[in-house]
């Protein structure tokens, strides 16, 4: 496994290592978790000594070259061991003899293998698109033209390890020169809308918007478009699934410049000239984009309640499951378990089928009486989603009323302890079944951090786990010449995004070129999705008892190890808000920055009767960022 534009948390685990850090305090081993870049347990540090996270590294960007390129051969080992197993990587730039760490206190190394499979990456092919060769540390180099989708506008690739060459993608009328590492970069030309988000939600707002005459500045955090529904196969530039249109609209759009691999990390209001400046991170530099107006469309995260063993190497979230299956089509685990609350379970465990890879069992917490009881009034007035869910489990549904008590091993997930828990909580016949992965997912919250940073106005979702930003019929938030589609709104899946991104575009279209106001259908359509979302959210709330039933030495926080108990305890001397048990506990101050353990920590003071428990999702910086990269910009 391993295949081209892998990623180097997929490497490692296809060489049979689940873990390649240990915590700070606690010396536990640590491997991916959320798999999409939200937690920061699979950090590494990259061959500029940066840290980085493994699941959003490419291989290719480690060994150098394009990770577009057909593969060569290298291998991924402990830095201790002689030799490790062989695996296909991108395009075989590894030179014979070459090694680079990869793991922090240098755990891993990639090397590459004299092997009469490795050729060097076929960096400049003919084609229609224009790139540029240049040296790190010049801002021009020669254009020429390179292979299509090898390097996207503004994207940049490195050429060979330890190489002084990159190559940088453009069109020609709008190349943007990117800074080596470690300086600061140009900043952008001001935009018309910065999209945030390239997510079906992003992509639509983005297509239409740009249709409509306007200049768009399109960003996100991962390397190709699509979100977390159209995510690509890694190493190929085919386009896939339901969303290839919008993806192609997005990326061939002359008035849109997809910034790819680039994270928002700070968004604020300009106070005496109109617009809002956003500081973009792009492969650890960082840069300032301009803006008249803004589209939110961060989609949401998943949320994992703890349980005994939640943190050991192989317990995963579901969504890292699917990522995996979907960029890679197969996945370096053999037995996979799927446990928690809600639909992404079935399209995980569908997709895991689809790969040839069915799940030893997939547990839908809720009982199907009570889903059926809450859930008919939803099927009835959305009846093609509901038709949806019940294609997805086929003939293969859940065991309703069933958890996962335990995850068992000591430096890797053995084995899962699963029961029938009844409403009133009472366990039945456990089980245990031998896995080496076990996917857990119990609901998907909003992605508010950046609305946050705006002070968009929001509200707290029923279970009071999750902050939504809150929108009016057109998609605008409390912040005039702000709008928010997609799961930031409420998570609803795709079709609510695109109907609410056509919204959104419509509207801004209005204000910023003098269209004419949205039409109405397309407000009914979002509104429609808008009450779906609320559906959903009743359907699958966060049950409260695993706050009372699970063990105070199991970690709440990944991060900074602060164990449930700690939790329970500063609640107990009077702490009523997530800030205030974050003040107490370290909890939320770690490099996640809450991602992981906000929802947790909400949920514990809703348990404990406390109706407004605030969030930890509100800073300055919605990711960590390097310091010297800060003081470039002062
Ligand atoms: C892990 C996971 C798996 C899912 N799988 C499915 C599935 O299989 N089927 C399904 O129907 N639904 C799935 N969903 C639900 C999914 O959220 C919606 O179906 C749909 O993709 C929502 O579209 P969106 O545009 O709102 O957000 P998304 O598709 O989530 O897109 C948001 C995009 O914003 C980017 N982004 C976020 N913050 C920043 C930032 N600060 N800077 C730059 N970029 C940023 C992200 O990288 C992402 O690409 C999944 C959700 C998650 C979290
Ligand atoms: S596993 Fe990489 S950030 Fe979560």
């Amino acid at each position: 496994m391993g295949g081209t534009g892998s990623t180097v948390a997929v490497a490692a685990l296809a060489d049979g290592l689940p873990s390649w850090r240990v915590t700070r305090s606690g010396g536990e081993p640590r491997g991916i978790f959320c798999g999409i870049g939200h937690c920061h347990d699979c950090l590494v540090l990259d061959p500029d000594g940066r840290t980085a996270r493994a699941c959003l590294l490419p291989t290719a960007a480690v060994i150098g070259g394009s990770d577009q390129a057909p593969g060569g051969v290298c291998q991924v080992r402990p830095a201790d061991r002689e030799e490790g197993d062989s695996l296909p990587c991108a395009a075989g730039a590894a030179p014979s003899g070459s090694t680079t760490r990869i793991g922090p206190r240098s755990s891993l190394a990639l090397v590459g293998r004299d092997d009469s499979r490795v050729r060097p990456a076929p960096v400049i092919p003919a084609s229609a698109e224009v790139c540029q060769v240049r040296s790190a540390d010049r801002e021009e180099g020669d254009s020429l033209p390179c292979a299509a989708g090898a390097a996207h506008s503004g994207s940049t690739t490195r050429i060979g390890p330890r190489s002084s060459l990159t190559l940088v993608g453009r069109d020609d009328s709008r190349v943007r020169p990117r800074a080596a590492a470690g300086q600061s970069a140009a900043p952008h030309p001001p935009a018309d809308v910065l999209v945030i988000g390239a997510g079906p939600g992003g992509l639509t707002a983005a297509a239409d918007l740009a249709d409509g005459g306007l200049e768009i500045v399109l960003v996100d955090r991962y390397a190709r478009a699509g979100g977390q529904i159209g995510r690509q196969p890694a190493g190929t530039a085919a386009r896939t699934g339901g969303l290839a249109d919008a993806i192609g609209r997005a990326e061939t759009h002359p008035r849109i410049a997809v910034q790819p691999a680039t994270a928002v990390v700070a968004l604020r209001r300009l106070d005496h000239r109109a617009g809002f400046e956003a500081l973009l991170e792009t492969a650890g530099t960082l840069h300032l984009c301009r803006t008249r107006a803004v589209v939110l469309a961060p989609g949401a995260r998943e949320v994992v309640m703890p349980f005994p063993g939640w943190t050991l190497p192989g317990v995963v979230t579901a969504g890292a499951v699917q990522a995996l299956v979907k960029a890679e089509g197969r996945l370096p685990w053999t037995r996979v378990g799927l446990a928690g609350s809600g639909p992404l379970l079935l399209a995980v465990a569908a997709a895991l089928r689809q790969a040839g890879h069915p799940p030893a069992f997939t547990l839908e917490a809720r009982a199907l009486r009570d889903l059926v009881g809450t859930g008919l009034p939803t099927a009835l007035r959305h009846p093609a989603k509901g038709l949806q869910f019940a294609a997805l489990a086929g003939p293969h549904p859940p065991r309703f009323g069933w958890r996962v008590l335990e995850a068992v091993g000591s430096d890797r997930l053995r084995a899962a302890v699963i029961a029938p828990v009844d409403p009133d909580g009472r366990v039945g016949r456990r089980r245990t079944v031998g896995l080496d992965a076990l996917g857990i997912s119990h609901r998907l919250v909003p992605d508010v951090g950046l609305a946050l940073q705006l002070g968009c106005d929001t509200r707290s979702s029923a279970d009071r786990i999750a902050t939504a930003v809150v929108v009016d019929e057109v998609q605008a938030t409390s912040v005039p010449l702000v709008h928010a589609v997609g799961e930031i709104t409420g998570v609803g899946g795709d079709e609510k995004a695109r109907a609410e991104g056509r919204l959104a575009a419509a509207a801004l279209l209005t204000q910023l070129a003098g269209h004419r106001s949205p039409p109405a259908a397309l407000r009914r359509a979002a509104t429609r999705w808008r009450r779906f979302a609320d559906d959903l959210e009743r359907l699958h709330p966060v049950d409260d008892d695993w706050a009372a039933t699970t063990p105070d030495a199991v970690l709440a926080c990944r991060c900074e190890e602060v164990p449930l108990g700690e939790v329970r305890r500063a609640i107990a001397d009077g702490a009523t808000t997530a800030r205030a048990v974050k003040g107490l506990t370290r909890c939320g101050m770690g490099p996640c920055q809450g991602a992981v353990c906000s929802p947790i920590v909400r949920s514990a003071l809703a348990a404990a009767g406390h109706a407004d428990t605030g969030d930890l999702e509100s800073r300055p910086l919605a990711a960590p960022v390097a310091a010297d990269q800060l003081a470039r910009l002062a």
